[in-house]
């Protein structure tokens, strides 16, 4: 964790106001205010670890992650050379589908982050690791969130997922803590951890996996985990890690299918699912779309969350 990090001043120091224990365990919660990303605070090794790891994963995700990716990259003017500015990436993003980034310390609160993209606002945390954490991090730093989220937000169709889901999450908040766990297992293996199937093959959209170099080449190339065609009520059932690659990846066949598996109400599957039992994060149910069975090798016995 970057804790006692700080390269910087003590100005450019992230403000973790507390910590929260919650069923996945401590997470930290930071202070919840817009700041102005402090781009001349940036230090060399900053800028180091940016290019360092733009371009190792530049590398890999040709023929990985989907065409829309890489070419939103591209069109947003993002380089290795060093750290993007927010406001030179806003210039693009809102003409492209009206979507601003906002700086913030860090992980936000549900209910803060939810109201944030309803709006079209995505939340950027504006430090990003140290160099003997380009491999591993815990929690979203900026290339997390800048390399990972942001090139998708240039997609009309996906700009436009993420804000229902941000209004979705307003909503499930209002319901209760199922809906929200339930609305949370969608966004993990769809928003972070989702496979499309592109002409040429599988490929990569979720962010938790273009930001990784390990899990980039295991979600396509290991025999281990799952891969299972997307279907909502199976994935809002479904548990999932933290702290190991996925078990399970689920593969979507393209934007507007997720745009139409998600269009309806949620509020009655809600109530529906709430009262079925969860799914653990490696299983094969019957009337599973089975790409690939996972031979569970490497497998974490348990810590499913
Ligand atoms: N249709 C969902 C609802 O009614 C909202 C949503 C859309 C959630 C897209 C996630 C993604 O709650
Ligand atoms: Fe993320």
């Amino acid at each position: 964790m970057p804790h006692r990090r700080r390269l910087g001043p003590m100005n450019s120091t992230p403000r973790r106001v507390e910590n929260l224990h919650t069923d996945k365990g401590k997470v930290p919660v930071y202070a919840t205010g817009v700041v102005e990303q402090p781009w001349d605070d940036y230090r060399p090794a900053d800028h180091g670890v940016w290019r360092q790891l733009y371009e190792r994963q530049r590398a890999l995700l040709v023929g990985r992650a989907c065409d829309e990716f890489l070419q939103a990259q591209d069109a947003m003017g993002m380089t290795p050379d060093r750290i993007p500015k927010f406001a030179d990436i806003n210039r693009v993003l809102e003409r492209a589908t009206g979507w601003t980034l906002i700086g913030v310390e860090g992980l936000l609160p549900e209910l803060d982050f939810f109201d944030h993209l309803a709006r079209r606002r995505f939340p950027v945390t504006w430090w990003i690791r140290r160099p003997d954490q380009v491999d591993y991090i815990e929690e979203p730093d900026l290339f997390h969130d800048l390399f990972g989220h942001v090139p998708l937000l240039m997609n009309p169709l996906f700009a436009d997922y993420m804000q229902a889901y941000g209004r979705g999450g307003l909503k499930a908040h209002a319901i209760g803590p199922e809906a929200l766990q339930q609305l949370t297992r969608l966004y993990w293996y769809t928003v972070e951890f989702g496979l499309i199937r592109q002409h040429d093959g599988l490929r990569i959209y979720g962010s938790g996996i273009v930001s990784s170099k390990g899990e980039s080449l295991y979600c396509l190339d290991s025999p281990a985990p799952n891969r299972i065609g997307f279907d909502l009520e199976r994935i809002m059932r479904t548990r999932y890690r933290i702290d190991t690659y996925q078990k399970t990846y689920f593969v979507i066949d393209s934007f507007a299918q997720l745009m139409d598996a998600t269009g309806p109400d949620f509020t009655p599957i809600y109530a529906r699912l709430a009262a079925q039992p969860a799914i653990a994060a490696g299983a094969v149910l019957p009337g599973d779309r089975v790409l690939q069975r996972g031979s569970g090798e490497g497998w974490a016995a348990d810590g499913d969350v």
